[in-house]
């Protein structure tokens, strides 16, 4: 992909990585994903924003060959997809400067062992100007590293935000074209790396806000050419209040905790609250993350091994808990043979979760009238606690 104009003098640049299945060797990228960077030539200074993925190097050299002269490189952030070829941009272009917040200069060093004289510290709310054109730093911390930081291109109106806002999303789209599918690629995002930082995004997201936005533009994903459209749905998402969902991941090993499953997602249905069922065997676990995004209630079901939990439950669980969301209430359901300490090991897995855990209902073997009774007494709990909570 050759670069691309975004407005005058302000190009898209990066790598487009169509194949890419799993980031990090944990989340999963069905769509694929992008590494954006950008240019910005102003009438005395350029620089460039951001990087790509360092096996895709050649790509932003390519981009970058007829560029005779770099005077800054932007390190938004210190991660790899978007900080790996910083290096082979600075063997490029020796007189250029690494520019980066103060914890973003030690990962930078840390991470991809770049020269500290290479790299200079900025501050929150510095400017920097480029002649016809001014930018300003914008410390945006755990977006999701503590050393993030957006850039606000104040002339343009374009705030080049990095992981923030971003999705993954393979696309030739260079603006926001599919809402439905950007909206899910963002949340999904959000979902896996912003979460656990609520608060902070929180912050964030009023701090970026203050300033007038024309153009959105992230490292990953299409550029926003209505702000509002991302800026709306991560203040939903940021917010503390939860939505009338429940998350029910399970796993069933010979049908007892399956038929449980069905009884208590039937019985929640009835009663308007809404459910998203997961079978951890074959889920893919970024849906799993984006429905606890909103999520009142977590509600676990588990076949036993062992007298615990099955492991893919224990992984479900330590996901969760680690991802913060705002839940209030979980409980736990499912199957056992002989005995069990299912209860125990789970309730262990999650002390993050700030939740009131409502009686749980294990059953010995196939589920009986008293089981399923049991179900519809948690389901009618579910319900009533929302109806609390005026949760809609
Ligand atoms: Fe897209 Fe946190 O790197």
């Amino acid at each position: 992909m050759k670069a691309r104009k975004v407005v005058d003098n302000v190009y898209w640049l990066g790598a487009i990585d169509w194949d890419r299945r799993l980031f990090d060797s944990l989340v999963p990228l069905p769509d694929g994903t992008s590494y954006n960077a950008y240019l910005i030539q102003g009438s005395a200074k350029t620089v460039l924003l951001d990087t790509v993925d360092p096996l895709m190097a050649d790509i932003l050299l390519f981009q970058l060959a007829n560029i005779p002269h770099l005077d800054y490189v932007i390190a938004h952030h210190a991660e790899q997809d978007h900080a790996g070829a910083i290096p082979q941009v600075l063997e490029k272009y020796p007189g250029a400067q690494v520019l980066a917040t103060p914890k973003g200069k030690g990962m930078l060093i840390d991470h991809l062992r770049i020269p500290a004289h290479r790299v200079t510290e900025v501050n929150d709310g510095e400017t920097l100007k480029l002649g016809d054109k001014t930018l300003e730093f914008i410390h945006t911390p755990w977006v999701h590293w503590p050393e993030t930081m957006s850039t606000y291109l104040q002339e343009d109106k374009i705030l080049f935000s990095c992981d923030f806002f971003g999705s993954h999303l393979a696309t030739t789209d260079l603006y926001v074209a599919d809402k439905g599918r950007v909206y899910e690629a963002a949340k999904r995002y959000y979902a896996e790396i912003m979460m656990p930082f609520r608060g902070i995004v929180q912050k964030n997201l009023e701090k970026v806000k203050s300033r007038e936005l024309a153009l959105i533009a992230p490292s990953h994903g299409p550029i926003y050419a209505e702000p509002t459209f991302i800026l709306e749905a991560y203040t939903d998402w940021v917010s503390a209040a939860p939505k009338n969902s429940v998350v029910l991941p399970y796993v069933s090993m010979h049908g007892s905790t399956r038929k449980m499953v069905e009884y208590l997602v039937s019985a929640l249905a009835e009663r308007g609250v809404a459910v998203h069922q997961f079978d951890l065997a074959v889920t893919d676990i970024g849906k799993l993350a984006i429905a606890l995004v909103d999520a009142a209630t977590l509600v676990i079901g588990t076949s036993t091994v062992h007298v615990g939990p099955h492991p893919l439950v224990f992984y479900a669980a330590h996901l969760a808990n680690a991802l913060r969301p705002k839940l209030k209430f979980a409980s736990i359901i499912g199957s056992y043979g002989w005995s069990s300490k299912t209860i125990e090991q789970i309730a262990g897995l999650i002390p993050n979760l700030k939740v009131e855990i409502l009686s749980p209902v294990l059953c010995k073997g196939f589920p009986q009238q008293d089981d399923f009774d049991a179900l519809e007494k948690l389901a009618a709990t579910i319900a009533d606690k929302h109806k609390e909570n005026q949760l809609i």
